[in-house]
């Protein structure tokens, strides 16, 4: 049966799926029917991934359960980090990552995804190791020995003191918990569609999460938040905002961190980072990154909005990790830490209907050509 080729798929449902919603029109973003900002007000990422995973908030005791797997699993086996030591130092860190994770799959051969008890500690086990890696790649690539996880800290504390050795100021954990959760789900987005690709074919959850890590590594998805603190470093100032800003736009090029293909309004999960950028520079001190993007975002406002173009994601929170002096090239592999709850949320609800993937193409090449020997070419 004949159809019309969707480049990038655009508009073409791709699963049928209870995991979130978004209304573009409305600025709206739901994980299992709760708002976003809902979850962050009053939800941590744990608790959050628990909901995207298994459909439901865990009672009190599951929850207990739940961190308590995730702080049991947070350990990488030696070789791991052995196997890290080999990888160039001036690798991007969402290379070593993509290795690493699918290295990590090597150590833990229970591949039958039909094993629903199985898939559960696939899953902690994803969930618990990623910041450990992330953190642990941070530091060889300085040189500095890789600290151990502290089962006594919670999600975000921990990943700043296996980053930094030192337990970061509880508005600062708070505030990466809500960014976490922010970055943690968003529909079928290009690195969730290939982990879903790769886990038609039922291969393991290492090898979907590998997959998705390489399609999120990319500029035009999880690479854009480093090019919005690139554009701010580069404005430099607040008083060259208005220059920069008119002059890209006058030439038709783009603002970074700007526009959406499904969100028609201001993005809410950038209102939500904007509120936390707000509350980190009022607690610890100015930023004149945020101060830039203040005034890019209002200078931008009568060029943009009309046509539906306002902050999305990334706008912001790459400058609430700068402020954490986070280095930028770990923003993205930050985003995997989050976002493999949701690769893994899809992974595991498109496993109770599983068909493998095998799309259809429109053959655009001739037919019935001769071979013509090489001599003759
Ligand atoms: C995200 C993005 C790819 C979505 O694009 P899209 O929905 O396919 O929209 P289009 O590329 O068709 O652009 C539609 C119009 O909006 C303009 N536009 C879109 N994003 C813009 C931006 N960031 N800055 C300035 N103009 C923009 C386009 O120039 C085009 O204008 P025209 O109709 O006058 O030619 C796009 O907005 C973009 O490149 N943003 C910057 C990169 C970014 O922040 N990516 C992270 C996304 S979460």
């Amino acid at each position: 049966m004949p159809h019309d080729f969707m480049p990038g798929l655009a508009g073409i449902p791709a699963a049928r799926s209870a995991v979130s919603d978004v209304d573009g029109e409305k600025g709206i973003l739901e994980y299992r029917g709760i708002r976003v900002e809902e979850l962050c007000d009053r939800s941590s990422f744990l608790e959050t991934a628990y909901l995207l995973l298994f459909c439901r908030l865990p009672t009190k005791s599951v929850l207990m359960q739940w961190e308590q797997d995730i702080i049991h699993h947070r350990r990488v086996k030696y070789s791991i980090i052995d196997f890290m030591k080999c990888l160039p130092e001036q690798g991007h860190p969402m290379d070593a990552l993509q290795a690493a994770v699918a290295a990590l799959g090597m150590f833990y051969p229970g591949r039958n995804v039909t094993d629903v008890e199985n898939n559960y500690w696939s899953a902690v086990r994803l969930i618990a190791k990623l910041p450990t890696i992330v953190a642990a790649w941070a530091r060889l690539r300085h040189g500095d020995d890789v600290i151990s996880p502290r089962d006594d800290l919670g999600f975000s504390e921990n990943f700043f003191y296996m980053l930094t050795e030192t337990v970061p100021h509880p508005l600062w954990a708070d505030i990466f918990d809500d960014c976490l959760i922010l970055h943690a789900e968003h529909t079928m987005n290009a690195s969730t569609f290939t982990g879903l690709v790769t886990a038609s074919t039922l291969a393991d959850p290492y090898t979907v999460v590998a997959s998705s890590i390489g399609a999120l590594k990319g500029p035009l998805h999880g690479g854009a938040n480093e090019e919005v603190l690139q554009m701010l470093r580069e404005i430099g100032e607040p008083d060259r905002v208005k220059g920069y800003v008119e002059e890209r736009l006058e030439n038709k090029k783009r603002l970074m961190g700007f526009g959406h293909r499904v969100y028609k309004v201001k993005d809410p999960r950038a209102i939500v980072l904007q509120g936390l950028c707000k509350k980190l520079v009022s607690t610890c001190g100015t930023s004149q990154l945020y101060n830039i993007a203040l005034q890019v975002e209002h200078t931008a406002a009568k060029w943009l909005n009309g046509k539906g173009i306002y902050p999305n994601v990334d706008f912001y929170s790459g400058i609430i990790y700068d402020k954490m002096n986070i280095d930028v090239d770990l923003f993205t592999p930050i985003f995997a830490m989050a976002r493999v709850t949701g690769w893994l949320a899809h992974w595991l609800e498109q496993l109770r209907e599983n068909k493998l993937f095998r799309p259809d193409q429109i053959y655009a090449g001739e037919h019935n050509l001769p071979y013509v020997p090489l001599d003759q070419r």
